[in-house]
Parts: C-alpha cells; structure tokens; sequence
C-alpha cells in the first residue's frame, strides 16, 4: 500500500495567561484550518500546540499566591483547554514543557550540545533587582530602574552557559539563501537577514542559576535551561525525539510548518535553524510569520482593557462567526483590526447574507415544490454548465491559495462560488418555473445543481467552519466523503430534511453598536438618596487657608490654619502627597464645619476639608472664588 504523505504544523507553545483574547486564538485557529485542509486533503497530519510554563515570572505568581508552580499552572491550563475546544480546535498534541517526556528531551539536547562543545561555560552579566530576583537587560530598565517593581538595580555576574550561535552564522546564512522559501512572508528574509545576521551573531545565553523555575542541566545542578532551548525544543520532543519511541518523529520530521507571531519570527528562523544544524536535523520546511490582531490601534492586550473573553463571543454569536472572522479578515502576514462589530459585519455580510440565505433557500424550495427529493440534472444547459465548471474548478483554485497559506483568499474563491449560486437562483427564478407542469423537469436540474453546489461549497467549507459545514451536509442528507467528493454531479440525488436550520441569525449591527457604546462608557455606583433635610444638616462654607505645615508624625497629613470669616480653625487633611504646604497658603477652599471634632494622630482637627478624587487616585482640594464665611448650599 502506498503510504500517506506526511504533513506536521505547529503553533507557538503559549504562556501560561488567564486571559487569553481573540488575539491569542489568531495563530491556533489557522493552524487548525491549515491542518484540517490537509487531512481533507489526504495527508496524514500531526498538529502540535502547547504551552510554555517554566521562568520566574510564573514562579513569581505562583509564590503570591501561595502555591507551587504546577499548582498554580494547572487550572490555567484546563481553561486553555477547554478555548481551544470551544474553539473546535483539534490539535493531535498539546504539549506542556512541564511534560516528563519534553524535560528529558531538553535535557538531553542540552547535554548533547554540551559535550560535542556548542555549548560552554561564561558568565552572563546583566542589571540584577535583588527583591525581584530578576535580571534586565539595559534596555529593558526604566529610568535606569528595575521596570518591574521601580527600585535600584546593580551589574550583577552569573556563572551560565552559552551556545555557539556565532559557530553556525555562515552555514545559516548559506543555507537561507539556497532555501528562500522557508521564511514567509518573503519580506521578512530581508528584515532577518539585514537586521540580525549581518550585524553578526553574538553567542545566546541558555541558563540561568538565578531562576528557579526550570528545567536543571543535567551536570550542572546550579543552573536551569533558560527560555529558547526549553521551548523551541517542544516541536521534537513532542514527537519522541532522542526517547525510546521516536517512531513519531522519524515519520514527521521535518515540520512543514511552524506558525508563529511576527514577535518570535526572529527565534525561529534563527535560533531553532542552529539548534537544529548543532543536532544534526533537517530543518523545517517553512516559518511563517503572521502579523497582529490589533484593536484600536494596538496589539490586543489585558493590560490595556481592550480585550473579551472568546468565548463571551462563542456563546452570542457560535464558534464559526469568530473562526470565519480570524480566517477571513486579516490578510495574511500583515495586521489586521479586529472589534465585535467588525466580525458581525462579516458575519452578517457573508455568512448571513450569502451562505445562510442560500442553503436556507434551497432547502425550503426542494421541499415546497419537491416534497424533499431531487433527481440528478441529466440536460445541463449552457448556463448550468457554466456553474458546474465554475464549481468544478473550485478545488484547484482553492488549494492553490492554500499552498500560499493564504487562508482569506482562499475562503474568497469558495465565496464567489456561493454567490454565483445565489445569482443562478435570482437567474433561473425556480417560482417561476413551479408554476408549470411543464417546467417542472428543468424546476428538478435547477434544484439540482444548486444542491449540488452547496454541498461541494459545504466540503471546501469544511476545514474553516466545520460545525457550519456539519449542519448543511446534515440538512443536505449527505456526507463529506473529503476532497475525493468535488466533482459535480457525484450525488445521485437529494433527499433533504423537512425543517430547514437557520444557519446564521441576522444580527442588528445598530443595536450591537447601542450595546457596545453602553458598556464602553463607564458605571457609577451611586449611594442611595437622602432626604433634603438629611442634606441641609451638613453645614459648609468657604474658608481662606493663612498656614499650613506638614504634620510631624504623619508623612501624609497636613495641618491647616482657616479663617472661616472671623474664625480661625485647626483641619488636618490627606493631602501631602498632592500639596506642598507653602502651594496651599492664601487659598479659598471648602470644607465641612459641623463634623464632629477629632483628633488625627495627635492633632485636633475641627472639620474636613472637601476634596475631588479621580480614578488614578489623584486628589485635588475644592476651592472657591467668593470670599471666606460664604456658605455651601
Ligand atoms: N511562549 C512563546 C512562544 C514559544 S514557541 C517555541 C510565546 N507565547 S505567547 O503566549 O506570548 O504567544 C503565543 C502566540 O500568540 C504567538 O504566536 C503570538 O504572536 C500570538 N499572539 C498573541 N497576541 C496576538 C495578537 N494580538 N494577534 C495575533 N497573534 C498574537 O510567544
């Protein structure tokens, strides 16, 4: 028997992160529809995605919150999980660099590396922020201070090891050039090459003794791998690579696709090539570097707010709106913008409009003027024939687009597709042709041939929106059967169901815009009301500020002097870090006179000033232009 061709790919290993965003699901959902692409296809695939879990960040907040590393990892690593099959996301491994498996590998590259000499002992030397325990490189610091917690940092030397990145500069760079396809898109062989190999390779840091939370070096227990070896490992280890059962990895080996981030483009085309000329391997067949989702003009990030949990958007909208958007939307390579309204507008415009109308459509008039059951079309007419070559060279022209890993294009040409047939429908007016027993035969090749194209649509549909798919080849009562089933007129004849699904309920996009405004604009949490006589019992007035001084004993209080026209009183007030006393002398400001008289830290206060305090903290002191002795109310 002839054996299957082999096709592996895989996605960045993750870090660890609660909240993972659209943007995160960006690289795995290509991944998956590049690798169902491929079984449909006839390849025999293995798909690769997984996380990486050592370094001190993790250990750091595992330690806050009082667990051990694992501990803390481990539920974030169930709720990756569970995204990805929300996600339909069917990946054959997912890794954890944790995997007993994986450390045994790493280790034994490292040792490996190690003895044949690629990989020596040095002192790595960096800026050290002893409370983070943390190394920065200089350009990483703030101000010349820890970017993490702000404090001093020193020139701080540790023994760690080095490997040769510097040895393998030329083979790498020889290699790249005979072998110009591997990084895509093309234009960034230039940045790489130009960027960071011209100016020569500087030989990379590959432990550390400061972190912990590693993988040990197998003859050296001081020290733990660090980052690079650790993570870009996962793509052989999780095949078998140096273990007793390789078997994997001698089928699969080399990959033919790893998908990354533009970000870590650079490590892969560079780091993982020389790791991989140092062991002796192939290299893999193709690096390809993807652009950002970005929303607002940034990266999608937690840090900046912008982001929703993908699975808020599952459960509104079904797991093919955001999968259709991600693989449609952004061209391949460069940025693209993402925002809910964004992907309903796709979903509404083409998922909605096109694909659902023509499948809702079809199978209502089969029913209506078929009771369910259509015949093959035996007399084409030159119309259908021009439909049935435009169906019958969909396959080509998809898979041509595909082996550009260009997944809108390709989604593009199954849609032209969909459209010329909702334009044969409005062209042949099936209505028309049921009003007569006569038309009725051509009313049975119309009806045909549309059937006949959604299914070969549903099956080029497949690997991008398989849920989707499902539910048109059920309504269809037919199977995928793959690629093998493209050619037209391979249905003997439809027997379709008798209750047509919606496929894509219309979203109103003005009311989601009402919706998305609501809740961008913030929430107040107001206090229940009182009564105005309540109100009136505060008694209030302007009063000119004559001292002011910091109070001994508290580093954030100061202690003012009032004239409340005629009289003088004592308020000690929480204002230091927002007020040098000398900024506050001669000012007319408004304070509360009826509170009942304390005394703070060892300061009789008599009344509290009025303050303005905004999100960040920031307090500014409420003042008046009218004179001292004028009352609030
Ligand atoms: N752990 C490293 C990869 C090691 S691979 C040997 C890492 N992890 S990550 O969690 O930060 O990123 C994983 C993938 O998600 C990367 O490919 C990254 O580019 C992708 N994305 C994260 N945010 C993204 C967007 N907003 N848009 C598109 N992809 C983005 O890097």
């Amino acid at each position: 028997m002839e054996e299957k061709k082999t096709y592996y790919v895989t996605t960045p290993i993750y870090y660890p992160s609660d909240n993972f965003h659209v943007g995160h699901c960006y690289t795995t959902v290509i991944a998956d529809a590049l690798a169902r692409y491929k079984k449909l296809q006839g390849y025999d695939v293995f798909f690769l995605t997984g996380s990486d879990e050592h370094g001190q960040k993790i250990e750091d907040r595992a330690k806050k919150k009082g667990v051990s590393p694992k501990e803390f990892i481990d539920p974030i690593i169930d709720n990756a999980k569970d995204l990805w099959q929300a996600l339909d996301i069917e990946y054959d491994r997912f890794i954890r660099t944790t995997d007993e498996d994986h450390v045994k590998t790493v280790q034994k590259v490292f040792q490996k590396l190690y003895d044949q000499g690629d990989i020596y002992k040095g002192a790595y030397e960096g800026w050290y922020c002893t409370p983070c325990e943390s190394f920065w490189t200089e350009s990483q610091l703030i101000d010349g201070k820890c970017p993490d917690c702000g404090r001093e940092v020193k020139l701080t030397k540790e023994d760690a090891y080095f490997f040769r990145l510097s040895k393998y500069q030329k083979q790498l760079e020889e290699y790249l050039a005979s072998h110009r396809d591997l990084m895509q898109p093309e234009s960034r062989y230039n940045e790489m090459v130009n960027n960071f190999l011209k100016p020569g390779l500087k030989d990379l840091c590959v432990s550390r003794s400061s972190v912990k939370w590693g993988i040990p070096v197998t003859f050296d227990e001081s020290q733990t791998v660090y980052v690079w070896i650790d993570a870009l490992t996962n793509y052989i280890s999780a095949l078998g690579y140096l273990s007793e059962d390789d078997s994997l990895f001698r089928k699969y080996w080399p990959a033919d696709l790893h998908l990354v981030g533009k970000e870590i483009f650079r490590f892969h085309t560079i780091i993982w090539p020389i790791m991989l000329m140092a062991l002796g391997l192939p290299l893999p067949k193709k690096v390809y570097g993807h652009g950002w989702l970005t929303m607002g003009g940034g990266k999608i990030s937690k840090s900046k707010g912008n982001y929703k949990d993908p699975r808020v958007f599952i459960k509104d909208y079904g797991v093919d709106t955001i999968r259709y958007f991600l693989l449609s939307e952004v061209p391949f390579g460069s940025d693209g913008n993402f925002s809910e309204l964004l992907m309903i507008e796709r979903r509404n415009s083409d998922l909605c409009n096109v694909l659902g109308n023509l499948v809702n459509r079809t199978i209502s008039m089969t029913n209506k003027y078929f009771g369910g059951s259509v015949r093959r079309n035996e007399k084409p007419t030159e119309l259908d024939e021009e439909v049935i070559a435009l169906l019958n060279g969909m396959n080509e022209d998809v898979s041509k687009r595909m082996d550009d890993l260009n997944a809108p294009a390709a989604l593009k040409a199954i849609f032209a597709r969909l459209e010329r047939l909702n334009k044969y429908i409005d062209e042949t007016a099936p209505w028309i042709l049921a009003k007569s027993e006569e038309t009725k035969p051509r009313l049975n090749d119309v009806l045909y041939t549309i059937l006949e194209g959604v299914r070969m649509c549903a099956i080029q549909l497949e690997a991008f929106i398989p849920a989707t798919t499902k539910r048109i080849l059920d309504q269809l009562g037919v199977e995928s059967g793959g690629f093998d089933q493209l050619s037209f007129g391979l249905s003997a004849d439809f027997e379709v169901t008798d209750k047509p699904q919606i496929l894509f309920a219309r979203i109103d996009e003005a009311e989601l815009k009402a919706r998305l405004e609501a809740e961008e604009t913030p929430k107040i949490e107001h206090l229940p009301n009182i009564s105005f006589d309540d109100f009136s019992k505060t008694e209030m007035m302007v009063g000119e500020i004559l001292e002011c001084r910091k109070h001994p004993k508290a580093d954030k209080l100061l202690i003012s002097q009032i004239d409340f026209g005629g009289e003088v009183r004592q308020i000690v007030s929480g204002i230091a870090q927002f007020y040098k006393p000398e900024e506050l002398k001669g000012r007319k400001v408004v304070a509360v006179l009826n509170l009942e008289p304390r005394k703070i830290r060892g300061e009789e206060s008599m009344g509290m000033l009025l303050c303005a305090e905004d999100k960040e903290g920031r307090i500014e002191v409420l003042q008046s232009e009218l004179p001292a002795g004028s009352k609030i109310r």
